[in-house]
């Protein structure tokens, strides 16, 4: 469920029409409910309610750091996997004891950052990264609180680009090696042992892969115990989907995964940490966009909209599909026509999508891709020199410009001709 319907014709975002938003701010713009992700992050925290537990939210699903405060203040932590994440982290006023560093290729800096401005966990990737880590920690004084994380080999059955936990992708340390590496970081200065992390993809849409992967990782920990490890934290990931599709069936809720988890490793008597990001913010943002031309083509007609590849990448990245909606509601069994919804960008990728069924649309209308809040405006470009599209965030009545749009001058004063030239 979220914050976006129509209200007397007009598609609002709670209770605000986005019409009133494209006029203020204008377009392209991304627009997020805090209704929506503050119901979304409740979700979480009420499916581990029997346990011990922090919801970190995964910050590169949305940095904005009017979003991060938002989850900051209602007790959130936070999964970083960059000096720039952690430092909106904090800038957000997210204490570093509630701060997990993921991520494959930590360099020094990164890390030294984290120790300095204080961190609850590193998920360690690599016996490399181990080293580097310890060595660090140790030559500042420090003894850091790490997680390892395994590849459990468990296929997530979701897009091959963001399935990570199957051996032949570049994440954790494959499961069989576990205790190996484990009795390793015991013995090193600098590192102190305290879980086991695992993330095995984005957006699954099935629980049985994190079944899967959760029952190795009981074994892992008692192995570990065994072993003469105190494991008292467990780092399961993020990575449920969301329904990207009003018409399709949904993924499974956020309390069916948790009692997964329960079922899993809720005996082990361990805090379990999650890593969301999609499902909370996901379905809180839609990209509001304007169309430019209606251009009737060979067979199938453009609609030609001011929003592009550089704005929403996802649907050129991965052939992921957005919902596309008029922002003035149609009337009731008002006739469809499939539109081809291409942005202005000089490639044919630059495609939304294909035969959209939209009611009669002109130059100057309004519409908005749904479910666009995770991993939009993140991995928005100024390709084509276009601009870095803005961030709305919306509460009630009110909303507040988040993240200013560019204008041509400071997009250019960015650059710098040398002296010599
Ligand atoms: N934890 C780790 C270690 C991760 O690598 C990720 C996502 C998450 C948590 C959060 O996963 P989520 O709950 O958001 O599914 N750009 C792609 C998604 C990449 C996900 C990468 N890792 C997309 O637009 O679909």
């Amino acid at each position: 469920m979220d914050h976006f319907n129509y209200q007397g014709g007009q598609l609002c975002a709670e209770d605000v029409p986005l019409s009133r938003i494209a006029a203020e701010v204008g377009t392209p713009v991304y627009v997020y409910s805090a209704a929506t992700l503050t119901r979304h992050f409740g979700l979480f925290r009420q499916a581990l309610d029997w346990t011990d537990h922090l919801v970190c939210f995964a910050v590169k699903a949305n940095s904005n750091l009017a979003v991060l405060k938002l989850l900051g203040d209602l007790g959130a932590g936070m999964d970083v996997v960059s000096g720039g994440e952690y430092a909106r982290a904090k800038a957000a006023g997210v204490p570093g004891d509630r701060i997990v560093f993921s991520g494959v290729g930590k360099t020094l800096v990164e890390m030294r950052m984290a120790i300095e401005g204080g961190i609850r966990q590193f998920n360690l990737e690599s016996e490399p990264e181990m080293h580097a880590l310890s060595a660090l920690a140790a030559s500042m004084g420090a003894t850091v609180p790490v997680a390892v994380r395994v590849n459990p080999d468990v296929d997530a059955k979701t897009h091959e680009k963001i399935a990570t936990g199957k051996s032949e992708n570049k994440f954790g340390i494959p499961i069989a090696r576990a205790r190996e590496v484990y009795a390793e970081a015991a013995s090193l200065p600098g590192l102190r042992v305290v879980g086991v992390d695992v993330h095995i993809g984005s957006q699954l849409t099935d629980l049985d892969p994190y079944r899967a992967a959760y029952a190795k990782v009981a074994d892992l920990t008692r192995a570990l115990r065994a072993d003469g490890h105190s494991i008292t934290r467990l780092d399961l990931g993020g990575g449920l989907g969301i329904p990207y599709r009003r018409d399709n069936n949904a993924p499974p809720l956020p309390i069916e995964y948790g009692q997964v988890i329960r079922e899993t490793v809720g005996d082990l008597g361990c805090e379990i940490e999650i890593e969301p990001g999609r499902n909370i913010v996901g379905n809180a943002g839609i990209l509001l966009s304007q169309v430019i031309y209606v251009k009737k083509g060979e067979g199938r007609d453009f609609l030609i909209v001011d929003a592009a590849m550089n704005d929403l990448l996802r649907p050129a990245m991965y052939g992921a599909h957005h919902d596309i909606v008029p922002v003035r509601e149609p009337a009731v069994g008002a006739a469809v026509q499939p539109f081809d919804v291409v942005g202005p960008v000089c490639e044919s990728g630059d495609t939304f999508q294909k035969g959209a069924d939209l009611p009669e649309m002109a130059a100057g209308d309004l519409i908005a891709f749904r479910s666009a809040g995770a991993y939009g405006a993140v991995m928005a470009s100024e390709y084509n020199s276009r601009p870095l599209v803005p961030e709305v965030l919306v509460s009630g009545d009110h909303f507040a410009v988040i993240r200013a749009r560019p204008t041509f001058e400071e997009m250019l004063a960015r650059d710098s001709i040398p002296e010599w030239l």
